[in-house]
């Protein structure tokens, strides 16, 4: 209801609508329409009110809102969208909502989390108004050992947008972390709820570094922010439109291919990790070798220290010259 209203009020460019109008329009009460009215002014709208004309908005562009981002991301397919200001992890709000039975496609967006998780179970900081978290949930066509892909799909999507909104290059570090000059912006965790065979749900949540100017001293040598390396950060809707655009089309054209060939190239090019010596960190061992190539299946291709190559599908890898191997 608060998004229908906030696209009528924007579609009339800054006109008056008068409330009989809108109840007309959208087949409700006035009453609904003033209340209505009144939540969109609690999250920051400003509406002005005029006892014959009606309402009208006073700013046009875009705002980091539930109903903004249903404007923006509805049209693109996402049927359930969730913004809250602060939450434990988007993840955790993205599984419980697939777990309900929410429409697919869905997306949980804010901009704190009190509990926000990495990989290997480390703790996403996630300080409010710091960062952007974003969590996708959806089902695509594919069998669940091939989930680790949405990664790689993720990856390409953060960093095109990034292209598309800064001024930086912005690379990829295999298989999922954003770097600039070295350091971490973007972290992705992808997990899934699966039986033997068969996927249920898949969510894909991105966490964004944008305004912090600090970091604790254990992360400073690895982590960044756009701040920190001198970059205006972009909205957080734009942001949350360019990602989930490239993303949801990106994931179309896999679940019809079968592979990451069409996300191929720009991976290579992003990538800070091809050509370099990597350090893989297994749970038996840990191998040094040189990174060769991507395949269509998203694997790194090394050099095997037993001659020819070999193919690493999922694993924590460092690469020489990046933070955290010296
Ligand atoms: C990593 O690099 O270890 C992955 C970090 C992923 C962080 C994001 S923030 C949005 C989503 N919610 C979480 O709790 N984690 C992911």
């Amino acid at each position: 209801m608060k998004t229908t209203i906030l696209k009528a009020l924007r579609e009339s460019g800054g006109d008056y609508l008068s409330g009989q109008t809108l109840s007309e329009a959208l087949g409700v009460s006035r009453t609904a329409v003033w209340k209505a009215i009144g939540g969109l002014r609690e999250e920051g709208y400003e509406i002005e009110s005029h006892r014959r004309l009606g309402y009208r908005l006073m700013e046009t562009a875009p705002r980091l809102t539930e109903e903004d981002l249903a404007l923006a991301l509805r049209p693109m397919g996402i049927e359930t969208i969730r913004y809250r200001e602060t939450l434990t992890s988007t993840n955790d709000e993205a599984k419980a909502l697939a777990a309900s039975g929410a429409d697919l496609p869905g997306v949980v967006v804010s901009i704190e989390q009190t509990s926000g998780r990495g990989r290997r179970g480390r703790q996403w900081l996630s300080p409010k108004g710091d960062g952007l978290y974003i969590s996708f949930f959806l089902a695509p066509e594919i069998a669940p050992e091939r989930a680790a892909s949405l990664t790689h799909l993720a990856a390409y999507a953060v960093n095109g947008a990034l292209a598309h909104l800064i001024d930086r290059e912005v690379g990829i570090k295999w298989p999922n972390d954003l770097v600039i000059g070295g350091k971490k912006v973007v972290g992705i965790l992808t997990e899934l709820s699966a039986e033997v065979g068969s996927l249920n749900y898949v969510v894909v949540g991105i966490g964004l570094n944008l305004k912090q100017t600090t970091f604790p001293e254990a992360l400073r040598e690895q982590a960044t922010s756009l701040v920190l390396e001198g970059i205006e950060p972009p909205d957080g809707i734009e942001l949350a439109r360019e990602i989930s655009a490239r993303f949801l089309d990106a994931v179309h054209l896999y679940e019809e291919t079968g592979t990451l060939a069409h996300v191929l190239p720009a991976l290579r090019e992003a990538s800070v990790t091809l050509g370099r010596r990597v350090r893989i960190l297994r749970p038996e061992s840990t191998i040094e070798t040189k990174a060769l190539d991507l395949d269509e299946e998203g694997a790194l291709v090394v050099e095997s220290p037993e001659g020819g190559t070999e193919r690493i599908y999922f694993g924590e890898v460092s690469v020489r010259g990046l933070a955290g191997y010296a």
